[in-house]
């Protein structure tokens, strides 16, 4: 797995409005440092995705959807096709979410479909996976981690110029959160992810095809902590990616 630039993800989930995700995008845009040594992704809500994109092209910061459906098209009422997310200038999509199975109920099932669609749209998916607070108590936590990630891409067909990330989240650090994780657990977790990598697929593939980031409130105090670990290409950061400050700051603590 590489190790060039770090991905830094940013989610802005459903907490800024179309106004607000302008300013942020100018903001962000602004106050990037010319030797910003990431590969920047922004995932606004669907309705901001043309706007913000119309705003970022050119600057070398990439978009992102935060979803979409499993099939191209087709009589779906409100659901919104990969293929579309990539006319509206997408090159990314985060699935399977922890906050989808737990709100949208989302199953494996589901999710494995989107990854696939996500692919055949030419659109790099960022897979989350990650255990509750209750399934890491009951030590469960191994288990949870590779059975997601083996139902998520079992099967799966791409490209060998594509990638696919898969994000560990686990959801109890997930912001705001009592709890911290520290690097070195998130990096135990990384190595089961990437055992079951290769359980999935050949080593080469594997090297070459899949990346590993972690999510649960990264700021600009730890990003740089979790990016150093091994098999770890970056963050998916939720609430700090909300605010120009926190985002420019861990940006900036590279
Ligand atoms: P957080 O969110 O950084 O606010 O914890 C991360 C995520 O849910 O993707």
């Amino acid at each position: 797995m590489e190790h060039v630039k770090p991905l830094i993800i940013a989610n802005w989930k459903m907490q800024l409005g179309m106004p607000e995700s302008l300013q942020l995008a100018q903001d962000i845009k602004k106050g990037i440092s010319k030797n910003n040594p990431a590969q920047v992704v922004i995932c606004p809500s669907f309705i901001s995705l043309t706007k913000v994109w119309d705003i970022l092209k050119g600057s070398g910061i990439e978009l992102g959807a935060q979803d979409c459906f499993w099939e191209e098209q087709g009589k779906f009422t409100g659901e919104v096709s990969a293929v579309y997310l990539r006319e509206a200038g997408c090159r990314y999509v985060i699935l399977g979410h922890s906050e989808r199975r737990e709100h949208l109920k989302e199953t494996e099932e589901m999710i494995r479909k989107k990854v696939q669609q996500a692919l055949n749209a030419d659109l790099t998916p960022i897979v989350c996976v990650g255990e509750t607070f209750e399934q890491r108590q009951e030590g469960a936590k191994d288990y949870v981690v590779i059975n997601q990630t083996t139902q998520a891409l079992s099967g799966i067909k791409f490209n060998l110029d594509q990638t696919i990330i898969v994000a560990y989240e686990p959801v109890w650090a997930i912001s705001p959160s009592p709890y911290t994780i520290m690097p070195s657990e998130a990096d135990e977790m990384h190595q089961v992810i990437y055992r079951t990598l290769l359980d999935l697929f050949p080593p080469t593939m594997v090297k070459n095809n899949f990346k590993i980031i972690f999510g649960g409130s990264v700021d600009a105090s730890d990003a740089a902590g979790f990016i150093a670990l091994e098999n770890t290409s970056g963050v998916l950061v939720g609430g700090a990616s909300q605010k120009a400050k926190s985002f420019i700051d861990l940006l900036n603590s590279l």
